[in-house]
């Protein structure tokens, strides 16, 4: 019973129970007041400066590891463009253009007597001595002719592709090429050939003179180590990758444009 009359004591002598309205109307007669006060208390002026500080670390720091990625990037795109254009320049270009010349001064060198497409100096040989036993004469002007072209252009021209392919191993496509070494047996085996040709120990002149035999009219003593096989194949392989690196070459200076002069690159089109 006590603690029902307490409560009712409470409830009823309770005069600040009446004053509860009270606050309540001064809390809806100014609600706006009291909840724009604490945002107007916040210190916004350091958040700002804060988020701007962070906001702008943040940019500058992609902004740098974009361009120090894209500079390596272009780095090694640029790498790779000087060695193509080194092996361009030094091996393949040059290359390409002496076995081009060999090829035709080659052709033309047989051409008297064979059909240039499908048959070589073997051929030209054969045919030479056969005439060379009914005409002396005619077949001695036949082998010199061959000997003229061999000793004259195109060992020359033979003996400047070593040297191309010599001193430039560091610029071969996949490794040393079969091809390169075969090629390189063959003119050093050309070399002792045609010394033998000379007019003299001393002289740098081709003996014309020279009475022929059955002998003179072997393929062996005519060239070089290999058949003309050996020079389609290198000839194939030369204009092969030549062509490759004119397209990388192209490819990798269109890559360097794109990625550094982009806003140039719309410009000019
Ligand atoms: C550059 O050359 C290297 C080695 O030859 C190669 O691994 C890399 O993929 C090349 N990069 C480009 C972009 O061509
Ligand atoms: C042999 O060939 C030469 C040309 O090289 C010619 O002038 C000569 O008449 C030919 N001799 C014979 C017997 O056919």
């Amino acid at each position: 019973m006590a603690p029902v009359g307490t409560t009712l004591i409470q409830c009823c002598d309770c005069p600040p129970e009446a004053e509860k309205p009270l606050p309540m109307a001064t809390t809806t007669s100014a609600p706006g007041q009291e909840w724009e006060f604490p945002w107007r208390e916040i210190p916004w002026q350091p958040i700002v400066t804060s988020l701007s500080i962070i906001v702008s670390t943040t940019v500058t720091l992609i902004i740098v590891c974009y361009n120090h990625r894209q500079n390596k990037k272009i780095s090694a795109l640029r790498n790779n463009l000087s060695f193509v254009n080194d092996q361009l320049a030094k091996l393949y270009g040059p290359l390409y253009g002496n076995r081009l010349a060999s090829h035709k001064i080659f052709e033309e060198a047989v051409g008297e007597l064979v059909d240039r497409e499908t048959e070589g100096l073997v051929d030209y040989l054969i045919k030479a001595r056969w005439i060379w036993e009914k005409n002396t004469t005619e077949g001695q002007r036949l082998l010199n002719r061959w000997r003229t072209f061999l000793y004259y252009v195109i060992h020359p021209l033979d003996l400047k592709a070593e040297e191309i392919i010599r001193d430039n191993a560091h610029l071969y496509e996949d490794g040393c090429p079969d091809v390169f070494r075969d090629f390189i047996v063959h003119v050093n085996h050309q070399k002792f050939v045609v010394a033998r040709w000379k007019k003299s120990e001393r002289g740098e002149k081709l003996d014309m003179d020279v009475e022929f035999s059955e002998n003179d009219f072997s393929r062996d003593n005519n060239a070089g180590s290999s058949t003309y096989r050996l020079f389609w194949t290198l000839e194939e392989h030369v204009t092969e990758s030549y062509e490759k690196l004119v397209k990388r070459k192209r490819r990798l200076m269109r890559l360097i444009k794109e990625s550094t002069g982009n806003g140039g690159g719309k410009l000019e089109k």
